[in-house]
């Protein structure tokens, strides 16, 4: 359906803002998108060839849109007066402080930005929930909103499920499409408004219109039971190095029982990225808040367990050189959360590279695609030190190759591809003898390896 005329007005533009919205004026032509960020060097990276983030396909669809009906701007309050639907997409990261700290979700940007809308905008909007909050936000956003505001908000609920590295393709083909609304007759109205923005590019029997309070609690559960997968054949990893089995075997045997299905088996040095921890906390507190401590208990092990492989991985290490890496160099490989992405959030290299410096040992790290001040700050962040003093331990390099010049082991704690392309001859001729490889993501051929010469250590595989 066209929607001619519709302004449509993001608050937040990153990982989540930029790539949806973008995707929205890409497949709505005639819908005017206005993405707005309180940071002016991100809006004018965006405006730039040098785009914020990193994302395949990004982009060209920035590109095929931008100055035509994709703006981005620092002008908040203009957008939000102009359009008639205003998306959320601010970050809501875990409480540092206060009650709840460690656990519930910080509401203070999303507040900040409700605020905003309620003071400036003067016709009636459709506020949407992008970001991912706890249950019961909407109620808490629409009595702000009403309470200082001087016009009708309708607030629903449309979590966003793209994972990063695969955002445009997830945005071009979800799943499905979840909005959550209230089920009066206004209510339904801002739904349908909604779901026809969508109903431009997905299919009508992927959108899926539920109660608000269903929209947010979702979100919560997909992020818990994903990385409950994650968790779990992690677990087995455990299992399969204790007793000779091979977790690959045992995740693709698994995972052709078609009602367990083969995705997300794959065993890791740990899950990390900016959700899957702070959205299991915040669903276990909201449980503890419940009166539900069984079930808090149940999805808080999956995060332990995360914690637990990480501890496990770097144990390998160090009883692998002999119990001690002191001064000892080692060569990590990726410092992204996962590949083709540039974000570090929680990352298991951070904690995998704290407890080596931990241990004293002198760490090499390279990753194609995050940026160098990122790595300090995750660094002096996670260690408690400046940046001088991380800089005893660590060293940024500009390949591969160079990371492993004379390192004792190489440690591979993201994916990328092109960790397999190596000339592993070369790496090995370069490295200080026995030289040793753990491979954290299992992307290497392990028997090619061992042919060269490596001593190789792999998640959940025989050794
Ligand atoms: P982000 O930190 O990349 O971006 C948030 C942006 O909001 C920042 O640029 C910040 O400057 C801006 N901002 C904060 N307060 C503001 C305000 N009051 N006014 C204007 N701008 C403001 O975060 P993100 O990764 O895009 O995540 C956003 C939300 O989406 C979170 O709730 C997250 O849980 C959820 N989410 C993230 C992903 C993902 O892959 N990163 C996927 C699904 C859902
Ligand atoms: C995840 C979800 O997949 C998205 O649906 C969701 O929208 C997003 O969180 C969010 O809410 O932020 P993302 O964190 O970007 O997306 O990436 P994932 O592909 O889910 O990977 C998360 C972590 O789990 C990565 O560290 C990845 O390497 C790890 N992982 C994933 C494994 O170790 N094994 C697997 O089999 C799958």
């Amino acid at each position: 359906p066209s929607q001619d005329g519709l302004k449509i007005c993001c608050i937040g533009a990153g990982y989540v803002g930029g790539p949806t919205m973008s995707m929205i004026a890409l497949k709505c032509p005639e819908v005017q998108v206005k993405i707005v960020d309180i940071s002016a060097a991100r809006i004018d990276a965006w405006n730039s060839d040098n785009l914020p983030i990193y994302e395949p396909g990004l982009h060209k669809v920035v590109t095929a849109c931008r100055g035509k009906n994709l703006f981005f701007s620092t002008d908040i309050d203009e957008a939000i007066q102009e359009a008639d639907i205003i998306f959320v997409a601010v970050n809501t990261p875990t409480k540092k402080v206060g009650i709840g700290a460690g656990r519930a979700s910080d509401l203070t940007y999303w507040e900040l930005a409700a605020r905003r809308i309620a003071q400036v905008a003067e016709t009636p909007k459709i506020v949407v929930e992008k970001s991912t909050v706890p249950i019961k936000t909407a109620e808490a956003i629409s009595a702000v909103l009403h309470g200082a505001g001087k016009t009708r908000f309708d607030v629903l609920s449309n979590p966003e499920f793209l994972a990063e590295g695969t955002a445009i393709t997830d945005l071009d083909n979800p799943d499905r499409v979840l909005i959550g609304g209230q089920l009066d007759e206004s209510g339904q109205k801002a739904m349908d408004t909604l779901a026809d923005v969508y109903a431009h590019w997905v299919p009508r029997d992927r959108i899926l219109l539920t109660n608000v309070w269903s929209s947010e609690l979702s979100k919560l559960v997909a992020n818990s039971f994903l990385a409950q997968r994650v968790s779990s054949i992690n677990a087995i990893s455990a299992v399969c190095e204790a007793s000779g089995a091979d977790v690959d075997e045992v995740a693709r045997a698994v995972g052709m029982d078609t009602r367990i299905g083969p995705k997300f088996l794959k065993a890791s040095v740990g899950f990390g990225g900016s959700c899957f921890q702070k959205d299991i906390l915040n669903l276990v507190y909201l449980c503890e808040s419940f009166g539900l401590p069984e079930v808090a208990h149940y999805f808080h092990q999956v995060v332990h367990m995360n914690d637990y492989q990480k501890e496990r991985f770097v144990g390998r290490i160090i009883h692998g050189l002999y119990n001690t890496v002191t001064g000892k160099k080692i060569a990590l490989l990726g410092f992204a959360f996962k590949k083709d992405t540039g974000d570090t959030r929680e990352s298991a290299s951070i904690d995998v590279c704290r407890r080596l410096i931990e241990e004293k040992a002198q760490v090499a790290i390279y990753d194609p695609k995050v940026e160098e001040e990122q790595v300090w700050m995750d660094l002096t962040y996670a260690c408690k030190m400046d940046k001088t003093e991380v800089q005893k331990y660590v060293t940024l390099c500009p390949d591969a190759l160079t990371a492993c010049k004379d390192a004792h082991a190489m440690a591979v704690a993201t994916e990328w591809d092109e960790f397999k392309e190596l000339d592993f001859h070369q790496v090995y001729d370069t490295m200080t003898k026995p030289s040793f490889v753990f491979d954290g993501r299992n992307i290497l051929d392990h028997a090619t390896l061992r042919e060269i010469g490596f001593v190789v250590y792999a998640i959940g595989k025989p050794l």
